[in-house]
């Protein structure tokens, strides 16, 4: 037997356990790196026997016979069975913090209206297994969108908060683009995002054992420094920026000063710049783990350092401890910096540096 890339199998058992209005969906997936098995819960009182209807259909109709994914829209999934409006995004072909910026807002958008939150099997990234990462909630379809005659397109650009998303009707269906780069949009349900974010076990062990490993000892402070530089050396006209090394050591020194007995772990696409530059008395360097995996150990730190770029954000956010970042980002002037409002984008307890 081949592997095949990604879906192997998908089986889906019905639960009909625990309090009678929830339903679990148990999807088993396996891929090439990481088998995984998936809990997902609606948010929404549905009625079982629909469900149950449904799937039983799926499955007996000839013209899903072969198909891998379930074609939830031509089934009327969800559709018939959830009472409620839907809201999508158009995934970006971009990278994990971007993915994960445009999930969390719609996530919060969709609470704050009482929309129910759809999500494509797979991202269009095809290096990014997303689902797989995390245990999202967001309802599977193919293409995770709204029918678009169905639905109102709101577009607008990367990293200003738009009020008006909080505000729209849900008898209407949605299709949100654009970067969502806001921590406002989810600002109410930041718990519930850091449930959503919650690793899978694959990235969880392997993220624990890394740290574990890196750790001298149990009254170690851990402070995680993300470098992002990679890309973002190629697109300085643009305004993206790339910290002097000097951000980072004044970074380290206030958090050796805060903080006893402090340990940096350093996670970057540019490993050997990093340890050529970076240069503290006790450090690991995450050198060979998949970027989730880095993004994992980031959050398990106590406090994160950040340079530029959402994926550092998202390490930050999640760690849940102090974090610091680069305040000369966006380049002042440049095309991004009029795409950008500060006080949007970083939460304000986030400390500035340089
Ligand atoms: C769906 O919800 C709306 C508003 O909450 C309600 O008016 C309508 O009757 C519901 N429809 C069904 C089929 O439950
Ligand atoms: C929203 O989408 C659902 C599912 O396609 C559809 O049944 C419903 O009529 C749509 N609502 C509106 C207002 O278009
Ligand atoms: C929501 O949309 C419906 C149908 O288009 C309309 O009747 C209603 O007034 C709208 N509600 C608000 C608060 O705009
Ligand atoms: C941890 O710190 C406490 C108090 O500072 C100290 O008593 C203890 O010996 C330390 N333990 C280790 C393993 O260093
Ligand atoms: C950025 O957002 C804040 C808070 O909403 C607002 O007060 C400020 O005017 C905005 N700045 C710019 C440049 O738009």
């Amino acid at each position: 037997m081949t592997l095949q890339r990604n879906y192997i199998l998908i089986v889906f058992i019905l639960l009909l356990s625990l309090p009678g209005c929830y339903i679990y969906i148990n999807r088993l997936k396996v891929t090439e790196h990481m088998p995984t098995i998936h809990l997902i819960k609606t948010m929404k009182k549905i009625n079982l026997k629909n469900i149950k209807t449904s799937y039983r259909e799926m499955f007996k109709s000839k013209e899903h016979k072969n198909t891998k994914k379930p074609v939830l829209e031509k089934l009327n999934f969800g559709f018939n069975n959830i009472n409620c409006s839907y809201i999508g995004v158009q995934y970006f072909r971009s990278r994990l913090g971007n993915i994960m910026f445009q999930y969390a807002s719609t996530f919060g958008i969709a609470r704050e209206n009482n929309l129910c939150v759809l999500m494509p099997e797979s991202v269009p990234r095809k290096s990014i297994d997303f689902r797989s990462y995390f245990h999202l909630s967001a309802i599977p379809t193919n293409t995770g969108l709204p029918i678009a005659s169905q639905s109102v397109s709101l577009k607008k650009g990367c990293c200003i908060f738009q009020n008006s998303y909080m505000q729209l009707n849900n008898t209407r269906n949605y299709t949100l683009s654009g970067g969502l780069q806001s921590y406002k949009y989810f600002n109410n349900v930041q718990n519930e995002i850091r449930k959503e974010f919650k690793f899978s076990k694959t990235v969880d062990e392997a993220a624990n054992i890394f740290l574990r490993n890196a750790t001298p000892n149990l009254n170690t402070t851990l402070v995680g420094i993300h470098i992002r530089r990679g890309d973002f050396l190629k697109h300085e006209e643009q305004g993206f920026v790339v910290p002097h090394v000097s951000y980072f050591n004044n970074a380290m020194k206030y958090t050796q000063e805060k903080f006893t007995n402090v340990h940096f772990i350093v996670c970057s696409d540019d490993i050997k710049w990093c340890k050529e530059n970076i240069k503290p008395t006790s450090v690991t360097f995450s050198e060979s783990n998949e970027a989730i995996v880095d993004m994992a150990i980031l959050s398990k730190c106590n406090h994160v350092i950040m340079s530029t770029g959402t994926f550092g954000w998202w390490a930050g956010f999640l760690s849940r401890g102090t974090v610091i970042y680069y305040k000369h980002w966006p380049r002042k002037g440049s095309r991004l910096a009029a795409d950008v409002n500060i006080s949007d984008y970083y939460l304000p307890d986030w400390i500035p540096m340089d």
